[in-house]
């Protein structure tokens, strides 16, 4: 999954484009590079090595080059078709150097594609798919650059977002999407931009217009049009909501965030003194909602952890017999769609490839289909029928943190919604809404102790293996502690257990070199919790609780413990999760991470 960033218009200074792709290197960041069209030399001039923006704008430097000019390509890769090299970075070029492209996705049948260009005489430079799309543009080149594309990418299948300029056409920028994710950026003053999302365009553009699967935008520097109509959306986030501010990491940045996201994702959303939930997004399938008899949920990681306590909440508050799927395996296993049910997404970016290949099935059974997505016009919000965004504003550090917090609290909205057109009473649905109101400020008392679970990350900063229990509510919240932790503070391994699992084998690993840390507020399985901890502590194995202020019987059982304030069983994990996201953080600082890129991952996973 790569950024990708096209360019044209009166500026010539190749900063506007650079500053765009420090914007998508979340995306990836094994190499980098960038494409100039120079009119003086009538030659389009090429950048590009492997590491990250810094390394090109090094690059770039020492190459002694004026690479000033537009249209220009920018692009930063995650390897999916050849190694990381230099010959590998984009952006690629046809035979003659006319044809220059960045391209996110993969073409999955670039291999028959490159035999038949190379039976034409075609010769190729790099092992990526990408590169055969230059010179498929190559072949059907005739001095018409969109005409050209239009044709090459017919030929094309799998997954694309590609920029391309031409230096016998270079008076344009041509951008075309086929599930990946593209959007072009109207700038007031002078030009347009495309790139991989809204953050990347928000520094210049203040208009867009998303682009639709098999549509190309058609851009030269005073105008721009698309072989399909679209009606530019006003973007909803301004370039300051996507700086770092005074924090080291957006993903602390983010935590500490965490107060506000839910204040935004509740805002006009509870009616507390009628115990009801107002969510617009579902008007239109209010009545269809009111039919359902099951809900299938499904997600990819932190998303699918969401879920899971989505669940909980559902069947016990709504009544409403509700699975949840991991996305990669619901789109591959045979699974039983009922004609009364309403199959539920939830992704932050709307554009994780496995989440958008599930719901594509359920539309092709014939299923309601809903979302819970905070990226504003992303593809999985298009393809539902209906859905409800966090409006978060952007998430750019890899892990997850406000927008699992923010799907909670989605959650628990739609289990008012959905209770409340069943059996859940009135007093129910005002309790869950009260507490649910609470919660940015309880939130906000945890944030303040996140010296204390620095400390605590220090006393435990040697460590490589821990193991996360919780049960009921908080069993999901072990499970994304665990990922947090691993993501986050690489090379910890670290495993999340349903805490009645713990005879069914975990408990054969305790020893004094293994910190359990417990997810244990007082609910109705704290007593079993208890006995999870008796169990290890009997074994020599360190153990940590999270548990709820107040507790102090559990102060003297463990080795460490941060409290949480208190609130209904149902909404604990939204506090619990809290500290997890914390202590990862300062591991993975202690431990000398890239907290905000993480080696290997990317923030969304728009490739299976
Ligand atoms: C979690 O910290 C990771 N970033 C990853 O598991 C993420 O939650 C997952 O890829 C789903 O992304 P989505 O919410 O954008 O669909």
């Amino acid at each position: 999954m790569c950024g990708i960033v096209g360019y044209i218009g009166k500026q010539r200074d190749i900063k506007v484009g650079l500053a765009a792709l420090k914007r998508l290197e979340y995306r990836g960041y094994d190499s980098a590079g960038l494409a100039v069209f120079d009119s003086a030399k009538n030659q389009v001039l090429c950048v590009k090595t492997i590491g990250r923006i810094e390394a090109l704008e090094n690059e770039i430097a020492n190459s002694g080059l004026q690479l000033n000019g537009s249209p220009a390509l920018f692009h930063t890769r995650w390897a999916t078709h050849g190694g990381v090299t230099q010959a590998n970075a984009h952006p690629h070029h046809d035979c003659k150097g006319n044809i220059w492209l960045v391209h996110n996705g993969i073409i999955e049948n670039y291999k028959e594609l490159k035999e038949m260009l190379e039976g034409e005489g075609h010769k190729f430079l790099s092992e990526t798919d990408t590169e055969v799309a230059a010179h498929l543009i190559e072949k059907f080149f005739n001095g018409n650059l969109e005409e050209a594309v239009r044709k090459a990418i017919k030929l094309i299948k799998g997954a694309y977002a590609l920029a391309v300029i031409s230096r016998d056409d270079p008076q344009k920028l041509i951008a075309a999407r086929l599930s990946s994710p593209l959007i072009v950026g109207i700038s007031e003053h002078d030009g347009y931009i495309v790139a991989s999302d809204s953050a990347a365009v928000a520094l210049y553009a203040k208009q867009i217009v998303q682009l639709e699967d098999n549509e190309i935008a058609v851009m030269n520097s005073h105008d721009f049009y698309i072989l399909k109509e679209k009606q530019p959306e006003d973007l909803e986030m301004t370039a300051q909501d996507i700086q770092k501010g005074n924090y080291p990491h957006y993903m602390l940045k983010e935590i500490m965030e965490q107060p506000e996201a839910l204040e935004n994702s509740l805002k006009g959303r509870l009616i507390v003194n009628e115990g009801l939930a107002k969510l617009g997004g579902l008007q239109n399938v209010a009545d269809q909602l009111l039919k359902i008899k099951r809900l299938r949920i499904v997600a990819c990681g932190t998303a699918f952890h969401a879920a899971m306590i989505g669940k909980y909440m559902l069947e016990e508050y709504a009544g409403i017999p509700t699975e949840v799927d991991i996305a990669s395996e619901f789109r591959y296993r045979k699974p039983i769609l009922e004609e009364n049910s309403a199959f539920l997404c939830v992704s932050q970016s709307g554009e994780t490839a496995d989440t958008l290949a599930a719901l594509r099935e359920a539309k092709r059974r014939g299923i309601l289909t809903l979302g819970i997505v905070n990226a504003v016009g992303s593809s999985i919000v298009r393809e539902t029928d209906a859905g409800i965004y966090n409006h978060i504003g952007p998430e750019i550090g890899v892990a997850a943190t406000k927008s699992f917090l923010s799907q909670l609290s989605v959650l628990a909205l739609l289990t008012i919604y959905l209770g409340r057109q069943r059996n859940l009473s009135v007093i129910k649905g005002q309790r869950i809404a009260g507490d649910l109101q609470v919660l940015p400020n309880l939130v906000g008392e945890i944030l303040q102790k996140s010296d204390e679970i620095k400390a605590l990350a220090e006393k435990y900063s040697k460590y490589n293996n821990f193991i996360f229990l919780g049960r009921k509510y908080n069993y999901p919240i072990a499970l994304e502690g665990a990922l947090k932790l691993k993501e986050i503070a690489y090379y910890i391994h670290a495993e999340g257990y349903p805490g009645g699992e713990m005879k069914h084998g975990p408990l054969a690993l305790t020893d004094e070199n293994l910190p359990f840390l417990f997810i244990v507020p007082s609910d109705s399985v704290y007593e079993k919790m208890l006995s999870n901890i008796e169990e290890v502590k009997a074994r020599g194995g360190k153990t940590i609780a999270i548990a709820t202020e107040g507790d102090e019987k559990i102060r003297e059982l463990v080795d460490d413990v941060v409290y949480i304030p208190k609130t209904s069983e149902m909404l604990t994990p939204i506090l619990s999760a809290v500290p997890l996201q914390l202590f990862a953080y300062h591991m993975g600082v202690l431990r000398g991470c890239d907290v905000d890129k993480p080696r290997n991952l990317a923030k969304s996973v728009t490739v299976e």
